[in-house]
């Protein structure tokens, strides 16, 4: 049995929860578990104590990429244990959003290696899928494939003193191999949902039938939007958890598209694989 618990989320259905703009879920497989992302602030603390999650035993951590609403509640975590954090070597990016109304750059990034490590963290950085818990991967680099997906424009990085686009090569999801076919989490799902599916069907030679996690539709152009449902159509997927950079507008048309195949995936809400 696989259990997800959505501990870091945008909105929170019970009072007693924080929500925050961020995300972190728990993963839990055969008495092995992995925290992937730790949403933006100390509301993953919070949370993860009233779910019942015992923060001292997360010896896993997956970052799905170095934004700081997904690395920020990182050196909460490091309070209460030392764990292996499994990233793309291009996490640590200086990353800037530029800010719709002006020209101004807003800091999007984390803090470096170095602050962490000094924190105790034990980062395994790999471009390659890698098996972090039983069944359960990263899938390393997620290469671009549809023609309508692409990465926010308005995110840059500083590169030998320059801005250059930040194409957030670092992002990555999680694939758990189940008996139904492929279950993906993403985090932002920065380089579109569709190719990041694709991609884990290629690396993991089965179907996807289900996903939970930020799809990033929220901002995305309408036509990427209005694509990416065409396609789930086709893809016919069972069970979509938009959540996140997804938007409640998004989320609601989702809901309208697919029925009661869309869970509303907020802080709490617990998903169970049999
Ligand atoms: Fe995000
Ligand atoms: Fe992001």
């Amino acid at each position: 049995m696989i259990k997800i618990t959505t501990v870091v989320e945008n909105t929170a259905t019970k009072a007693r929860f924080r929500a925050e703009h961020g995300l972190s879920m728990f993963i839990e497989k055969d008495g092995e578990a992995v925290l992937f992302d730790t949403g933006q602030t100390d509301a993953l603390i919070h949370n993860a104590k009233l779910l019942g999650i015992d923060l001292s035993k997360i010896d896993k951590v997956i970052l799905s990429h170095g934004h700081y609403d997904h690395v920020g509640g990182l050196k909460y975590l490091l309070e209460f244990t030392k764990p292996k954090v499994y990233a793309h070597p291009e996490i640590f990016r200086k990353r800037y959003s530029h800010l719709s109304d002006d020209r101004n750059l807003r800091y999007i990034g984390i803090e470096d290696r170095e602050f962490f490590e000094k924190k105790g963290a034990e980062f395994i950085l790999s471009e390659e899928p890698i098996e972090v818990i039983d069944g359960v991967f990263t899938t390393g680099f997620e290469k671009m494939r549809t023609d309508f997906e692409e990465v926010d424009k308005n995110f840059v990085y500083e590169k030998d003193g320059e801005y250059v686009k930040d194409e957030v090569e670092d992002d990555m999801s999680v694939v758990i191999k189940t008996r139904h076919g492929l279950f993906v989490l993403f985090g932002c799902a920065h380089r579109g949902i569709i190719n990041i599916m694709l991609d884990a069907e290629e690396k993991f030679k089965d179907k996807v039938f289900g996903f939970l996690g930020g799809t990033h539709l929220g901002p995305a152009s309408e036509n990427q939007r209005k694509k990416t449902i065409e396609t789930l159509k086709k893809m016919d997927l069972r069970v979509m958890g938009p959540s996140h950079c997804t938007g409640l507008l998004m989320t609601s048309r989702m809901y309208c598209e697919f029925g009661d195949r869309v869970i509303f995936n907020n802080v709490g809400t617990v998903t169970i694989i049999e």
